[in-house]
């Protein structure tokens, strides 16, 4: 990266976005300092974050996300506590640099997941799947580790602050997988000012760098992306599961139905597909099943919720992407070929630079013709 320092007015068009300034600077170094808390926080190059993705986010992609400059964050799921230490040490074997667990607050093995993550010397534990038990926070907080939690909402926020999380993500319902009822950008409104007292990282929707600036200009410290890894060169997705996601237009991205306010149905964004249509038809003849009295709510219930066990795996290791469950969010349209991570990243990066030097030339141009008027 070049760090020539170019006066405000140096004719910049022909250079990449990368060398051009932005006033006195040049802009990578106003990135650098728009970004600052975030990177001190994760120990890394550039503040973002691969967000965790059961079976893709395995050591593989975290390992290239981390090795990029980003901060790879590895998917724990359902595994076992062995399985997380030997997926931990697998990915110290593909990198030197910092990376991140993600640990299920509803997992039954929590408490033991979390001494996994203490032994291994795991630097930043990212609590996902509900507001995470006090005794948690606490438990990976005296190991020396950093805890990571979501907020979903300004109060939440708050009290994980006063619980002492030692960053929050807000995720809005644009993003891939569970999500909330809130927009990115209307979380990010509701929190952002209010919040000051840790690092606040945003995810759900962000495709491109433009994005990633916007958000920053907004205080945060660094952005969470899910969706735009998975057609890695690194990610080991199922080849189809990757070409449903080069495929696939923001609107294919859509959230899980529930029919029936009785029967709840825990909002899940996928691409449509045949499981996503099947889905509707069990909910339906459940339904009816339970009006006719044929079948207990408990049971309709679990016959509901058990509709999509595995069915994140058939997709994405087995390649079945029309009856399993293809988890994508809606810059899956921003998603049009495989790349590496690394190159990934670096255009992450370019176009932020270059949203940030067109913004400059803007302003510029403005004052130059309320200076001329
Ligand atoms: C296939 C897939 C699986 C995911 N699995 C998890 C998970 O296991 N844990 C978690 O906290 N978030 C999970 N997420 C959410 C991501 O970590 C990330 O926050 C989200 O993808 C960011 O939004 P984006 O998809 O718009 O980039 C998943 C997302 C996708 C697309």
């Amino acid at each position: 990266m070049s760090s020539a320092i170019a006066p405000a007015d140096t004719p910049t068009a022909d250079k990449t976005p990368v060398d051009k300034a932005v006033g006195a600077l040049p802009a990578r170094v106003v990135l650098d300092r728009l970004w600052r808390r975030g990177r001190a926080f994760l120990g890394t190059e550039l503040a973002i974050m691969g967000g965790a993705m059961t079976w893709v986010s395995e050591r593989n992609l975290v390992a290239a996300i981390s090795n990029g400059g980003g901060f790879g964050v590895l998917a724990s799921g359902s595994m076992k506590p062995e399985i997380l230490a030997a997926e931990i040490e697998g990915t110290k074997a593909l990198t030197s640099k910092p990376f991140g667990v993600n640990l299920i607050t509803m997992h039954p093995q929590l408490s033991d997941l979390i001494r996994v993550c203490a032994e291994q010397e795991v630097g930043h534990v990212v609590l996902a799947g509900g507001l995470p038990p006090a005794s948690a926070i606490q438990q990976i907080k005296d190991s020396g580790a950093k805890v990571v939690c979501f907020a979903p909402a300004l109060v939440l926020a708050k009290k994980l602050v006063r619980m002492g999380v030692d960053a929050l993500v807000i995720e809005g319902m644009e993003a891939g997988g569970h999500i909330g009822p809130v927009a990115t950008s209307v979380l990010t409104q509701e929190i952002l000012p209010h919040i000051t007292e840790v690092p606040i990282f945003i995810a759900g929707g962000i495709g491109r760098g433009e994005a990633i600036l916007a958000c920053l200009e907004m205080g945060a410290a660094g952005v969470q992306l899910g969706t735009r890894f998975v057609c890695a060169t690194e990610s080991i997705a199922h080849e189809r599961f990757k070409q449903a996601f080069i495929r696939a237009s923001a609107r294919d991205a859509v959230p899980s139905v529930q029919l029936d306010s009785r029967f709840p149905v825990i909002p899940v964004r996928a691409l449509a597909n045949e499981g996503s249509r099947r889905f509707l038809e069990v909910q339906r003849d459940v339904i009816e099943r339970f009006n006719r009295g044929e079948i207990a709510q408990k049971d309709a219930q679990l016959e509901i919720e058990h509709f999509w066990a595995g069915a994140l795996r058939r997709a994405v290791i087995e390649g079945d992407v029309e009856h399993g469950s293809v988890m994508a969010g809606q810059s899956v349209g921003m998603v049009t070929r495989e790349q590496s991570t690394a190159e990934i990243l670096t255009e992450l990066v370019d176009q932020a630079l270059g949203a940030m030097v067109a913004r400059g030339q803007a302003r510029r141009a403005a004052q130059w013709s309320e200076a001329g008027s």
